[in-house]
C-alpha cells in the first residue's frame, strides 16, 4: 500500500492546472454503450475510477483504446449485459452503467454497490426510477436483475436530487418510446455535461442544470467525439491547498460558474482572487478567517468539498461549524485531523471546529477520497513530516496530485 510523505510548511506559489471532471466522466464512459459505434472522448483524467470504468465496459464487449487523456471505445460489439460483482464492489459509481446497459438491452443484472466510508449508499432512487418506466426489477443473492418489454417514458418525481439517480434514469430513457419527465432532479454540473454529450451523439435531453428533465426517445444514435468539463472538486482542492498555505496561485482550466460557491466560502475566509475566462490568480490571506458550512446539493456547497474546507478551518483563526446534509457519515476523516493537533468536536452531522495557530506531523490513513485529500492539505500546513498511508483513495479520484502541488513547491513524496 503507498503512503504519501509530506513536509510541510511552504507557501504554494506557481501556477498549474485542472484535469478532466472524474464525475462527468464516469457517466459519459457509461453512456457510450448506448451507440453502437465509436465513442472519442478526450480531458478524461487517467485515474483508478475512470481505469475501473474502462475495465467494466471491456467486461461487456467494448474496445477500448486508452492514450493518456483521450479514450476510443467502440461499443459495437456489445454482448453481455451482466456487471461483474468484484467491478460493482471496486466503484459503487458503477451502478451507473445499469442505466445505459436498459437503455441499450432492456435488461441488465448488477449487484448492490458496495458501501463505502461516507455511508450506506443506496440505490432504492434508481429502482423506483426504473419501474416507473416499465423495468421490472428482482433481487436475488444480492444481485438485481431487470428487464423489461419496452420503456416507455413517465414521469418520475425524485424523493431527493440524488446525482446518480437521475443520471440512470436519464441513460435508460435515451432510446425508449415517448417522453420521460425528471422532477426534483439533481442539478449537478456534471448532469449537464453528460446532457451535452447525449445530445452530440443523437439524443434528445433538455433541461439538465435546472431540477426538471425531459427525455424524448430516439431510435437512432451516432458516433461522437466530446470534450470531458474540468473537475470542479479538483479545482477547489488545488485552491484549498493554496489557501491553507497562504500561497499565491494561478489556476489554468477551469469553470468559474462551477466552483462558485466554493469561492463564496474561500472569499469569506479571506481570500482574494482575479478570474479571467478559464484561470483565476488566487491569493491566500495570511490567516484564514472561521467560516460556517452548510452542504447541500449544487449549486450550494458542495458535499466533496466537505473534509477538503474542514482543514482548512483547522487553522483558520476562530471556531467554525459545518453541518454534512447529504451523506449520513462524512466526517470519519477527522480522527485522524485530530492526531494532527486539530481541534474538532463532531455532534451527529456537525463538525464544531475550533482553530489553531499550528498543526503537527503524523501517521495518519486516508479513510475515503475527499478525507484523503483533507490530509493533504493538513499536511501541507503542518510542522514537520505527515505520512499518510492508504493513498489508494487518493489515487482513485485525483490525476497527478502530488506533481501538481509540487510544482507549486509542495514536497510530497510517494512510497
Ligand atoms: C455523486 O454520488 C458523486 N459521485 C459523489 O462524489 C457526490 O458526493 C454525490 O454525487 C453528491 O454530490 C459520482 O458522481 C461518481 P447521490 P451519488 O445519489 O450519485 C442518497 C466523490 O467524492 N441516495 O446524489 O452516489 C445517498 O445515500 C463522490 O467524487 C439515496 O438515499 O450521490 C446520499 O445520502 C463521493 N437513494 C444522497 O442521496 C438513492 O437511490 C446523495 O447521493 C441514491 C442516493
Amino acid at each position: 500500500m503507498s503512503s504519501y510523505i509530506i513536509e510541510g510548511g511552504k507557501k504554494l506559489q506557481g501556477e498549474t492546472y485542472v484535469s478532466g471532471s472524474k464525475n462527468a466522466s464516469l457517466p459519459i464512459m457509461a453512456a457510450t454503450i448506448l451507440n453502437k459505434g465509436i465513442s472519442k472522448l478526450y480531458n478524461v483524467p487517467n485515474i483508478h475510477d475512470t481505469q475501473m470504468m474502462i475495465e467494466i465496459l471491456k467486461n461487456l464487449g467494448c474496445k477500448v483504446k486508452r492514450n493518456g487523456n483521450k479514450l476510443i471505445i467502440d461499443s459495437s460489439k456489445v454482448n453481455n449485459y451482466e456487471i461483474p460483482e468484484n467491478l460493482m464492489r471496486e466503484m459503487r459509481s458503477s451502478v451507473i452503467i445499469a442505466g445505459s446497459i436498459l437503455g441499450r438491452y432492456k435488461k441488465a443484472s448488477f449487484s448492490y454497490p458496495g458501501g463505502c466510508d461516507i455511508g450506506a449508499r443506496p440505490i432504492d432512487l434508481h429502482i423506483k426510477g426504473f419501474e416507473k418506466i416499465g423495468i421490472k426489477t428482482q433481487e436475488e443473492h444480492g444481485r438485481i436483475n431487470c428487464f423489461a418489454d419496452e420503456i416507455i417514458g413517465d414521469e418520475i418525481n425524485l424523493d431527493f436530487p440524488s446525482v446518480g439517480a437521475t443520471e440512470n434514469i436519464i441513460l435508460a430513457s435515451i432510446l425508449q418510446k415517448g417522453v420521460t419527465t425528471i422532477v426534483n432532479a439533481a442539478m449537478e454540473p456534471e448532469i449537464e455535461d453528460l446532457q451535452k454529450f447525449l445530445n452530440r451523439m443523437g439524443a434528445k435531453v433538455e433541461g439538465a442544470g435546472s431540477n426538471i428533465i425531459k427525455i424524448t426517445g430516439v431510435q437512432q444514435l451516432k458516433d461522437v467525439s466530446y470534450n470531458i468539463m474540468p473537475d470542479r472538486i479538483e479545482a477547489g482542492t488545488i485552491l484549498c491547498a493554496t489557501a491553507i498555505t497562504g500561497g499565491k496561485i494561478k489556476l489554468k482550466q477551469i469553470n468559474p460558474i462551477h466552483i462558485a460557491p466554493i469561492l463564496d466560502k474561500l472569499r469569506e475566509a479571506g481570500c482574494s482572487f482575479e478570474i479571467k475566462k478559464d484561470i483565476i490568480n488566487f491569493e491566500a490571506p495570511k490567516r484564514l478567517n472561521a467560516v460556517d458550512i452548510r452542504t447541500t446539493p449544487y449549486p450550494g456547497f458542495p458535499t466533496d468539498m466537505q473534509a477538503i474546507f474542514a482543514s482548512l478551518l483547522c487553522v483558520a483563526s476562530g471556531t467554525s461549524v459545518i453541518v454534512e446534509n447529504i451523506f449520513e457519515n462524512r466526517f470519519k476523516y477527522t480522527q485522524e485531523l485530530q492526531r494532527m493537533g486539530a481541534k474538532i468536536k463532531i455532534e451527529g452531522r456537525t463538525a464544531i471546529i475550533k482553530g489553531s495557530r499550528k498543526l503537527y506531523g503524523a501517521e495518519v490513513k486516508a479513510t475515503d477520497l475527499r478525507g484523503g485529500a483533507s490530509l493533504v492539505l493538513a499536511g501541507l500546513v503542518a510542522k514537520g513530516k505527515t505520512k499518510i498511508e492508504d493513498i489508494k483513495y487518493i489515487l482513485r479520484g485525483y490525476e497527478k496530485l502530488d506533481e501538481k502541488l509540487n510544482s507549486l513547491g509542495a514536497n510530497i513524496k510517494i512510497i
